[in-house]
């Protein structure tokens, strides 16, 4: 059987090394990959237009390609689940209408009101003027948030008003965020823990995976600018047996048949960004995708076949389908090129491990292979994941990997998974 996985990022390598792990599994392409997915045994990295799904669909059924998992948002929002799926390819990934859940703030946050899903109180500007006349009227903190896509970097946490005008004025005026800046949500802060809550979602079924938290600030003691995520560990001790249950019931039932409600039922992963205070969730935002770098420490606790699922997925028989986790913890920390989020600087040579402990896995996100060198070529390089006995064992382990990969420049957060220990 041969797969194909969309994406180049760690997330990518990390779907697309669980998913050589099955015997059935003979070929696992990656377009456009990675240097850690080159150098990986079953996987080759192939050069598609991505913005091209008559080539996309060409091949799969040329290469007789068994299952796609698009592993980025920008491909879904922009309808490739659909057009595979109507070229009867098995395409794993929400269709163009339910990724914008992610794709679109404002018709995220209608969403949650329109089924009543728990969120933050917000209100939508299309125009600067009317923003700026709301910020008048709000307490701060608040939250600025640009409607479209932006890589996780659109969200602008606001201490007072002239933040808050400055955030208007980048996104509005000097179009920081382009396209994505025509709109912005502004909305009340919310303070509590956060975590992702991921599921295998097919209409109304679903199976919720492994919890985890990501550490989306730079700085440690989330200090700094957002990021997409500077890593992340699972399970999360915050969702417990009760909060896992409240998550289900108030949060994805309500929103697996809200789509269907809405002509898009959803297939796919379904991400829950959440922030849980004193026992009550709200939703920060949807993510129509796996996250990144959730996904790393989340697939090396996975047993089971991870494509199976998402077969069983397409297929509609998630009901009977049963997944099997380690009881173990992990985690997995970024390593990211200096200036990231903002600019910084590639094509840094780097030094890889020579031979790595077992249980641990080194994710390549920004690389890319030159005259068979692997040289940086991203923002976020790695995700250095490991398993543990417990989340302070996996840790030791994750960073006792971070420190035998070297390249100029390299920076990481010294306390990922600090929430999980304390
Ligand atoms: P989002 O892309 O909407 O999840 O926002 C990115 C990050 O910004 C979240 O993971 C939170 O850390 C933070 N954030 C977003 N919305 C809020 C809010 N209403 N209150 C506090 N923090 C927020
Ligand atoms: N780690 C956050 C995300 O994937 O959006």
């Amino acid at each position: 059987m041969k797969i194909l996985i969309i994406g180049s990022g760690g997330r990518e390598h990390a779907l697309a090394w669980k998913s050589s792990q099955d015997s059935a599994v003979t070929k696992v392409y990656v377009c456009p990959g990675n240097a850690g997915t080159a150098l990986e045994e079953k996987l080759e990295n192939i050069s598609l237009d991505l913005n091209n799904f008559v080539e996309i669909a060409d091949f799969c059924k040329k290469e007789k390609i068994a299952l796609v998992i698009i592993g980025p948002e920008q491909p879904l929002v922009m309808g490739m689940a659909d057009f595979l799926q109507a070229n009867d390819i098995n395409a794993f990934g929400p269709s163009e209408a339910a990724a914008q859940l992610e794709g679109s703030k404002t018709f995220s946050k209608d969403f949650f009101i329109k089924y009543g899903i728990p969120t933050a109180g917000y209100a939508a500007f299309d125009s600067y003027d009317a923003a700026l006349t709301h910020l008048n009227e709000i307490e701060y903190p608040t939250v600025v948030k640009a409607d479209g896509l932006a890589a996780g970097k659109g969200v602008i946490i606001c201490s007072s008003k002239e933040e808050a005008v400055n955030a208007l004025d980048s996104i509005f005026k000097d179009q920081t965020f382009g396209e994505a800046g025509s709109s912005v949500v502004i909305e009340d802060f919310l303070e509590g823990e956060e975590a992702s809550f991921i599921a295998v979602v097919s209409k109304d079924k679903i199976i919720p995976l492994a919890t985890s938290q990501d550490h989306k600030a730079v700085g440690e003691g989330d200090v700094g600018l957002n990021t997409g995520g500077m890593g992340a560990y699972s399970p999360a001790p915050i969702v417990d047996e009760k909060i896992h249950q409240k998550i289900i019931d108030e949060v994805m039932t309500p929103t697996m048949h809200g789509l269907i409600s809405e002509g898009s039922p959803y297939l796919g992963f379904l991400y829950a960004g959440l922030m849980i205070k004193d026992g009550e969730i709200k939703v920060l935002e949807f993510n129509c995708r796996f996250g990144d770098p959730e996904t790393q420490p989340i697939l090396l606790r996975l047993k089971s076949s991870l494509v199976e699922l998402c077969l069983a997925a397409i297929n509609d028989e998630l009901e009977s389908h049963e997944i099997e986790w380690t009881e173990k913890h992990s985690c997995g920390v970024v390593i990211a090129s200096q200036g990231y989020p903002e600019s910084y600087e590639s094509n840094k040579l780097v030094s890889l491990p020579n031979n790595s402990e077992s249980e641990t896995k080194l994710f390549h996100a920004g690389t890319k292979l030159s005259n068979n060198e692997v040289l940086t070529s991203g923002g976020r390089v790695f995700c250095a994941t490991a398993l543990g006995d417990n989340l302070k064992e996996a840790q030791a382990k994750a960073y006792n990997l971070v420190d035998q990969v070297s390249f100029e420049g390299a920076f990481f957060r010294k306390d990922i998974g600090f929430k999980g220990i304390k």
